[in-house]
This record gives structure tokens, C-alpha cells and sequence, in this order.
């Protein structure tokens, strides 16, 4: 697919995902990356697939990176919370932008690599998992994240979450989770989590002010809810480190999977198994299944995810738990959820 052609496809994809602003950014990129900038020679030249290497999130995470580092103030005057330019004013902002060497070279650069988003929303899907399984055991939780990228959500326990009018988590905590609640609540248990550890394979380090600015940069700008979650969950990050390796999520399971006697094991992830090759994938799944053989009421494992696994309902994230305490595997589809969590279809308690 063509560089345009991926534009087009991402300026439909934000307008449906309510962001209409980063939908018309990419309709007018389109046609207005001149050609013979360092820019246009890139995007001429590119060797991937476009849309597969997530060309036009790049593009558009170069220029938010610089409007919110001051240093686009053309561009800077058309964001949000100004109200929604016409293309022909984006057009000209662009212009004026890639004809000016530093901001274009500085977009160039920017290209290099791939988007790497954190979504602190996504706890309204994964919090009320939690609650299922604090609520099935009785017991206090462990939790491993696989593909945790910053590790943001493995401090979820300390958002401040509202689901369905049932409250986790610490109230006063500046991340408010929210997610407009569809079906009935979630069951009501407390939420002691004991243990936490991530892996990714690629770990951000929220703690440091560049890798924080460019996690930011790659959320829509017009989605201040989503910034502003985004970086309360960074400012807690900075003072609760989520402990995070470095490694491939089978590798790292095969050691971390350790389930202690008085505590519920879960291992979650959330939009983040499509991208393990399929054999890390099967590795997972029958590491899971081993250890969950010999779990017991005191000694329960769960699989917690947020996944886009569920060919009946294929354009939502599905919500699953898997959960074992001595009975073999009990497979629960707890609901679906958009994408970035701005919804919850919960349906229905375990
Ligand atoms: C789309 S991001 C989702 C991040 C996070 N779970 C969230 O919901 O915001 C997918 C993450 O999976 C990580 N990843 C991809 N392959 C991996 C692997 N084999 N092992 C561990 N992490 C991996 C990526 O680096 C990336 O951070």
C-alpha cells in the first residue's frame, strides 16, 4: 500500500475512533509532505509496508512530539483545544513547517522507530478481571503483565477505577479510570495485590523525560482524557517503579511463573498476544496450562486478556479469564471493551 493510501486508511480509522482532528492531520499529510523535503525523500523511499509498519502513527506522533515541544508553533495554533482547522489551514501549516530544515530533519529522525503506546485505560477492562478473581478466591493478588511496554498498568491496583458505579483501587489517586460502563457491575472485592513484575521486549522507562514525551506524543491529540490518564499514570510510575524486565514474554514466564501457596497468580496482558510469534504464543499457553494443573483453592492461577480474539465480535477487544484452583480450567468470556477502554460491555459476573 502507498504512503497515501495508508494516510487515507488512518484518517477513516481516527475519524471512527474519536479523533477527528488526527483523522484530518492524516487526510491532508497525504498530499502535503512536499516531495523533495528529507521528509518527502523518506516517505518515497520507504521500505516496509506502510500501514504495517505504522507509518502514518509515526508521522503524526513526529508532529505532536514537536507541537508539545514547542518547537512547531504554527502547527501548535490548529491542536487542540483549538478549534477543528479546515484543511486548507493544516495544509499550510504543514507547508510552512516542512519547509523549515530543523522541523522537517527533526520529523525525518523521528520515523526511524516504531510507535510503542502504553493504554492506562485499558484497566477499566483489566481491573474488573482483577475483581473477579479476588472475589472467586478470597484471595490477595500476584500479578504478571506480559508485553507491558512502561509498565503502567502493572500499578492498576492504584488507579482510581469506577466501574459500573463499583469502586477499586486508591480513590484519591490522580489516574481516574472511568470507562462508560455497559451490562451489570463487577463484583465488589477487596483488591490486595502482593506481587507485581512485568516483561516486555522492548521496556520504556517512564522515568525518563524522553521516552515519557515520546509515549505521549503517540496518543491522539485530540484525546485529552488519554493524555492527561497517560501522564498521571507516569507521574505514579515515577514514584511506584513498576518492576519490568527485558525479554521475550515465554522466556521470562518460564522463570516468573511461580504461583505461591495463599495467593491468586494472574497473568494478564492486554492487546499485546498478536504480537508474540505464534511459538512464544503456544509457549504461553501450555506453561499456563501446566502450572494451573497443580493449583488448588490456596494456590489459584488465572489468565487474565484483553485480546482481539473473538471472531463473533471481531471489531472489539474481548475480555477472558481462565481460571484454575484445583477444578481444571474454567473459561470465562467476561465482556469486550473499546480498544483504548473508553467502553466496558461487561456480561456478567463469574
Ligand atoms: C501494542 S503494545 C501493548 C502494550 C500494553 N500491553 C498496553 O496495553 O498498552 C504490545 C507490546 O508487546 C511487546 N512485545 C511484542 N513482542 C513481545 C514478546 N515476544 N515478548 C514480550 N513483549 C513483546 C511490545 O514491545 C509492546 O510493548
Amino acid at each position: 500500500m502507498a504512503v497515501a493510501a495508508a494516510l487515507a486508511q488512518q484518517a477513516r480509522f481516527c475519524a471512527t475512533l474519536g479523533a477527528p482532528f488526527t483523522g484530518a492531520l492524516c487526510r491532508v499529510l497525504a498530499t502535503a509532505v512536499p516531495p523533495a523535503s528529507r521528509t518527502g525523500q523518506r516517505l518515497a523511499a520507504w521500505p516496509g509496508e506502510p500501514m504495517t509498519d505504522a507509518l502514518p502513527m509515526r508521522l503524526t506522533g513526529a508532529l505532536h512530539w514537536l507541537v508539545r515541544g514547542g518547537r512547531a508553533p504554527g502547527l501548535a495554533r490548529l491542536y487542540p483545544p483549538a478549534p477543528m482547522p479546515d484543511d486548507a489551514a493544516l495544509g499550510a501549516a504543514l507547508a510552512a513547517l516542512f519547509a523549515d530544515a530543523a522541523a522537517d530533519g527533526a520529523v525525518s529522525a523521528f520515523l526511524d522507530s516504531p510507535p510503542q503506546t502504553n493504554e492506562v485505560g485499558r484497566a477499566g477492562a483489566l481491573v474488573p478481571g482483577l475483581l473477579c478473581v479476588a472475589a472467586a478466591t478470597g484471595l490477595p493478588l500476584a500479578l504478571l503483565e506480559l508485553g507491558a511496554s512502561a509498565g503502567l498498568n502493572l500499578n492498576m491496583d492504584r488507579f482510581a477505577c469506577d466501574l459500573g458505579g463499583v469502586t477499586a483501587g486508591d480513590s484519591a489517586s490522580a489516574v481516574i479510570v472511568r470507562p462508560h460502563w455497559q451490562g451489570p457491575p463487577p463484583p465488589a472485592a477487596p483488591l490486595q495485590v502482593v506481587a507485581r513484575a512485568g516483561v516486555d521486549i522492548a521496556p520504556l522507562d517512564a522515568a525518563d523525560p524522553a521516552v515519557a514525551e515520546r509515549l505521549l506524543a503517540f496518543i491522539w491529540a485530540d484525546q485529552p482524557e488519554r493524555l492527561e490518564r497517560t501522564q498521571a499514570a507516569i507521574a505514579l510510575a515515577r514514584r511506584h517503579p513498576p518492576p519490568l524486565a527485558r525479554g521475550d514474554a515465554a522466556d521470562w514466564l518460564a522463570d516468573a511463573l511461580r504461583p505461591a501457596e495463599g495467593v491468586a497468580t494472574i497473568v494478564y496482558h492486554s492487546i499485546a498476544f498478536q504480537y508474540f510469534p505464534p511459538a512464544v504464543q503456544a509457549r504461553i499457553i501450555a506453561q499456563l496450562q501446566a502450572v494451573g494443573a497443580a493449583a488448588s483453592p490456596a494456590r489459584a492461577l488465572a489468565w487474565l486478556r484483553l485480546e482481539m480474539d473473538d471472531p463473533a465480535n471481531p471489531a472489539l477487544p474481548a475480555i477472558r479469564l481462565t481460571l484454575w484452583r484445583g477444578e481444571g480450567a474454567e473459561e470465562h468470556l467476561l465482556g469486550h471493551a473499546h480498544a483504548h477502554g473508553a467502553f466496558v460491555q461487561w456480561a456478567g459476573p463469574v
